[in-house]
């Protein structure tokens, strides 16, 4: 599709983010590499998105991961992965950091991880570490697990349109002040993973991608946004196609720049409001807070 149409379409989010501008925008996809030899590690792997990465990881020929906090739902999401190709799994609570550092020494023949683990609490709930949950699993545990991981050479972190609307808050990074809104919450922790994973990119480590997947109909969607999900449902599209960007920054030949924003196979950009542009200051805050509170092994 002409680049310019492209961005248009983006701009009118429904455009852009509906089933409709996926199929306008696949017309012109290519097939992508295999991945035989490779090994890919997708957390949140029981449901939605992860799980169509999952097995669409696995039918390019990657020797699969998944990663699921439930073993009985992650024992169902790798037997419908295993008819696609090689799939394993393993077991950690994203929300317990020991359990992050535990994940981590099970899966250092990464060569590929999949950041796709996400909440959107109704609640403002603290981990059992003090950190509130959404930000805890959205952004704590996938910079925990990309820093003792130093030998994946592809992360891929999955964020949220949702992002455009919030400025990175280094100040209330645990929402605390006011009424909690998870919808809120939610996009701040989107905004921190992009901005995260554009310093991890300025800091030297190749490989790293951001996207958003549009709107898709998911457990997740329709538990977290109900309202949403019903009346937009016709629009939604299938986790396939939402996962389809996740697929293609893993597989895809040579990798593109790091630090990049994606979705549907096109590099996107971070901001469309000029109210949402964060500061340098704000952004060493966001680097340092995640790893005091991690403890992760980088400078
Ligand atoms: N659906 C959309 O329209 C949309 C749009 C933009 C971005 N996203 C992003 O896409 C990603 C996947 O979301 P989804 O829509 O596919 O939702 P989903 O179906 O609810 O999947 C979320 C996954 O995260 C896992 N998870 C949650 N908390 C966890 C924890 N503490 N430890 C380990 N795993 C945990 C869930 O496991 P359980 O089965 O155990 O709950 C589930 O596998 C999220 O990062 C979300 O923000 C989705």
């Amino acid at each position: 599709m002409n680049r310019l149409l492209d961005a248009a379409l983006d701009r009118t989010i429904v455009g852009g983010y509906s089933r409709a501008g996926y199929a306008l925008r696949a017309r012109g996809f290519a097939p992508l590499p295999r991945l035989d030899g490779a090994t890919v590690a997708v957390t949140g792997a029981t449901s939605g998105l992860g799980l169509a990465a999952a097995q669409g990881f696995a039918r390019l020929g990657a020797r699969t991961i998944l990663v699921a906090r439930d073993p009985e739902r992650g024992e169902q999401a790798r037997a419908a992965t295993a008819e696609h190709g090689t799939a394993e799994l393993r077991i950690a609570d994203l929300a317990r950091l020991d359990d992050v550092r535990r994940l981590a020494t099970q899966l250092q023949d990464t060569d590929i991880l999949i950041n796709n683990a996400g909440v959107l609490p109704p609640h403002h709930t603290l981990t059992v570490d003090g950190h509130e949950l959404t930000f805890a699993v959205n952004v704590l545990a996938p910079f925990l697990l990309t820093a003792l991981l130093p030998n994946a050479r592809r992360v891929i972190t999955v964020s949220s349109g949702g992002m455009y609307a919030q400025k990175l808050d280094v100040a209330d990074l645990d929402s605390t002040a006011g009424d909690f809104s998870g919808t809120k919450a939610y996009a701040k922790s989107k905004r921190a993973e992009v901005v995260l994973n554009e310093l991890w990119a300025q800091r030297g480590r190749p490989g790293m991608h951001a996207m958003h997947p549009g709107w898709v109909d998911t457990p997740g969607l329709q538990r977290s946004l109900h309202t949403f999900h019903s009346i937009a449902k016709p629009i939604l599209r299938t986790p396939q196609q939402g996962a389809d960007t996740i697929v293609f920054l893993g597989a895809i030949d040579p990798s593109p720049p790091s630090g990049r924003f994606w979705s549907d196979r096109r590099q996107r950009p971070t901001h469309y409001l000029p109210t949402t542009h964060e500061t340098p200051e704000a952004r060493q805050q966001l680097w340092d807070a995640c790893v005091t509170r991690t403890q992760a092994p980088v400078a």
